[in-house]
This record gives structure tokens, C-alpha cells and sequence, in this order.
């Protein structure tokens, strides 16, 4: 493992919180998710299904969790089936977990191999005091899912052998469980940032007129991985010029030139958790002061924005708070007008020809993390704060991007060291 192991309690706690949501009777089934193919026996690095990440801390493919908390033998209540560890396996792809491995990285005592699981499966359907099958899809609300995952193949298994139990959605409590961060994810979130920070003062120094957008990524990328990062945390955005208007510029391809800005939306990983920084920086080392004036917009709106999100406050009208306080910017930076406001169509108000995005989503192990978006801001969860002014008249935009920590007395900075002032971003530059 590249990174620290996660303290097994984690886990274990996990489980039992997400036991206690359920109603008496239930059985859940979460599994991990496929490889990917790219062509040919190409395959994507793997990423394990976020949901039982947190529930087992297991990364290894095709593995499944069955949690059933009524079933009479104790030992029976939580199940991990692996892979089976054989000599082919391991000659080609190197170590497969032990039963001892398991146990040790989640805290279940029963773990079995995959050959065992439909007997089993069928003890537990059919004798464990199973009423409610909990089964577990992507409810994300920006989700555009195209591939049917190993989750939903068994939904389709279990609902064709098993017609008559009660079926319940999974997703809504975990989503419930996993938008409050506990202290070890906290720490895994703050050692992400961190790690970004590297980064972020490492490309300060490079960035200069004639470097490539690709130049400042493999600066990046070098500097996350050898901290213990498995690397990007999202497919970065090195967008210099009149890129820094297109949100998901991602071809990172053109040469930096003096008197542009560069806008960089690029964060590391850490153990699965993520991090999120955005930064806008002048190639030349210096901003002109018509950037250094929208600048200082945004990162007025950011700080602004940091006193907002607090629990008192739905995410929906905190966004139009913020709306309101951009158009009085976009005011004053001469690029709306009182009439423009007056004259607008309330579908498509004058600010949002230069503000084009909401302004926070939760971050975790997702970096647009699952939670209900329509309660109150909560305690305990971590929200990204990204305002930014895109001009494309004047071929420049700006977003800064911090991660916020809300606690129940006040907001933590996640990334409060990383330099984020345009004096200071000018200084580390020159
Ligand atoms: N980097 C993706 C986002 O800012 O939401
Ligand atoms: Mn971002
Ligand atoms: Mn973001």
C-alpha cells in the first residue's frame, strides 16, 4: 500500500452506523466494482466501489460485502468473499489477500472465498431472518452511467432468484453515512491537501513563458506520486490563455504565454480521499492589474463564501447569496450594469454570462462526494468553495478553490496554507 493503513475501528464503525439506519430483517449486499477495459486486454488502473471502500477498506477487485445483523450465529452477520489466491494469479498479478490480510484491514472475523458465496448467500436469504434486501446503486445526482456495474449485474441476479423478498435502495444511507467525515478521513482529506499544496509551490517555481500546459501536469503528477499519492484526484485542468474560460478544458496541450493566466483546477489523492484546489496564476510571474482587480473579486466572494456555509444554510440558497454578492462584483468590475440587471430574464440573469457553475459541492471519497444536497449544510462534512469570473472579451478567468471543513463552532481551511493571496502567489513566483 502506498499509503499509512487506515486504523480497522474505521471500518467497524462504519458498519455498525450504517446497521443502525436499516430497518430489523435486513440483509445488504455491496460489491466492488469491475475493472474497466480501455481496447484490446487493455485495462484502466482499478478503483474500488467508494461504498464498500468505506465499509471494508478492501481495494481488491471482485470482492463482496454482506452485512446481516439478525442472523443467529454472530460470526455469520458480516461476510467477505474474495478471490481465491492461486499460483497463476499471483505469478501474473502479483499478491492477492489472505483470509489473515482481510480480517486484519477490515475487522470482519468471516471471510470466504468466492466459490462459497451462493450457498451461502442462500443460507442467509432463506433462514437468516432476511425481510429486506438492502442492494446498492449509483444515485448520484450528476451520475450519467452507461455501463451496468457489478452492483447493478447483481441487482438483476438476486431479483431473478430471489422475486418475493422486500427489495430497499441502499444508496440514500450511505450517502447519509458518508457526507459526515469522521476524524481519520478528516486527516486522510487534510494529508490529500497537502500533498496538492507540494505540488502547487513546485509549479509556482517552474511555470515561466514557452512551458506547455502538459510541462506544469507532469510537474504535478511527479510531485503527488512520490508523496504516497496514487496521482490525480480528477483529470486535471492546466488551462492557459483563453482556456481559463472553458470549465472542463482537459487537453492540456498549448504553450503558456507571457500575460496570460494560467487557471489550474489539479489535486492529489490520498488513500482514495480527495482534495480540490483551484488556482489562477499569471505565466509571467506578475498580474496585470485588470487581472489583479478581478482577482481580488473572487477571492472576496471565496472569503465570503467561507462565512456562509455553515449549518444554518441550505446549499441552494447559500448559492443564491453568493449569486448576489457576484453580481454586485461583476458591478463594480464594469462588466454588468443597473440596467442589465433591470432588463433581465430571471431564467438567465446578467451575472451568468461571467459565473457559470454552483460555487461548493461536498468532496471525499468522490470528489462531487454523495450526500443530499437539499438538507442543511452539516456538521462534520467537506465542501469545496470554487467562485470564478470568466471573461471571455478580455481572454481571461479566474476560479479559486478551497476545501472547508464545517465544524460546529466554525469552518477549517483545509488548504489554508496553500498561498492563495496575489502578492504572495507573485512573490513565490519571481
Ligand atoms: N475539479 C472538479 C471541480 O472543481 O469540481
Ligand atoms: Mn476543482
Ligand atoms: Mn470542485
Amino acid at each position: 500500500m502506498r499509503y499509512a493503513p487506515i486504523e480497522r475501528q474505521f471500518f467497524i464503525n462504519n458498519r455498525k452506523k450504517l446497521v443502525n439506519e436499516l430497518k430489523p430483517g435486513s440483509l445488504s449486499v455491496i460489491n466492488s466494482n469491475d475493472t474497466m477495459p480501455t481496447n484490446a486486454d487493455g485495462t484502466m488502473a482499478f478503483r474500488q466501489n467508494n461504498d464498500l471502500f468505506y465499509l471494508t477498506g478492501i481495494e481488491q477487485e471482485e470482492s463482496i460485502l454482506v452485512i446481516c445483523p439478525s442472523f443467529r450465529e454472530e460470526k455469520k452477520r458480516e461476510i467477505l468473499f474474495l478471490r481465491q489466491p492461486n499460483e497463476h494469479l499471483e505469478k501474473w498479478y502479483g499478491h492477492k489477500l489472505t483470509k489473515e490480510e482481510a480480517q486484519a484491514i477490515s475487522g470482519i472475523e468471516t471471510v470466504l472465498w468466492l466459490p462459497e458465496f451462493d450457498a451461502m448467500f442462500h443460507h442467509l436469504m432463506a433462514m437468516g431472518g432476511t425481510d429486506y434486501v438492502y442492494l446498492n446503486t449509483n444515485e448520484h445526482y450528476r451520475s450519467e452511467v452507461v455501463v451496468q456495474t457489478r452492483d447493478a449485474r447483481f441487482i438483476d441476479w438476486c431479483q431473478a432468484k430471489y422475486p418475493l423478498h422486500t427489495y430497499q435502495r441502499l444508496a440514500p444511507w450511505m450517502a447519509k453515512l458518508r457526507r459526515i467525515k469522521s476524524a481519520p478521513e478528516i486527516e486522510l482529506i487534510q494529508k490529500a491537501c497537502d500533498i496538492t499544496e507540494k505540488g502547487f509551490r513546485r509549479v509556482l517555481k517552474f511555470t515561466k513563458p514557452g512551458v506547455k500546459e502538459y510541462e506544469i501536469e507532469a510537474e504535478y503528477v511527479h510531485e503527488f506520486i512520490r508523496h504516497g499519492s496514487k496521482g490525480f484526484a480528477y483529470t486535471p485542468i492546466v488551462a492557459s490563455g483563453k482556456n481559463n474560460v472553458v470549465l472542463h478544458y482537459i487537453e492540456n496541450n498549448q504553450v503558456c504565454k507571457s500575460g496570460d493566466l494560467i487557471l489550474l483546477d489539479v489535486a492529489a489523492e490520498y488513500a482514495n480521499y480527495n482534495s480540490d484546489l483551484t488556482r489562477t496564476i499569471p505565466v509571467s510571474g506578475k498580474f496585470t492589474a485588470r487581472q489583479k482587480e478581478v482577482y481580488h473579486s473572487v477571492l472576496h466572494v471565496q472569503r465570503e463564501a467561507f462565512k456562509m456555509l455553515r449549518p444554518s444554510m441550505i446549499y441552494f440558497d447559500y448559492q443564491k447569496e453568493i449569486e448576489k454578492l457576484m453580481e454586485s462584483e461583476l458591478k463594480k468590475l464594469k462588466l454588468i450594469t443597473d440596467t442589465d440587471i433591470k432588463n433581465q430574464n430571471p431564467e438567465n440573469p446578467a451575472y451568468r454570462k461571467y459565473f457559470y457553475h454552483g460555487t461548493s459541492h461536498m468532496l471525499g471519497l468522490d470528489v462531487h462526494d454523495v450526500g443530499n444536497m437539499h438538507d442543511n449544510v452539516q456538521v462534520g462534512s467537506v465542501w469545496t468553495i470554487e467562485p470564478g469570473i470568466y471573461i471571455k472579451e478580455e481572454g481571461f478567468g479566474i476560479r479559486l478553490e478551497n476545501n472547508v471543513w464545517v465544524g460546529e463552532k466554525e469552518n477549517t481551511d483545509l488548504m489554508k496554507n496553500i498561498p492563495i493571496e496575489a502578492d504572495e502567489i507573485e512573490a513565490l513566483m519571481n
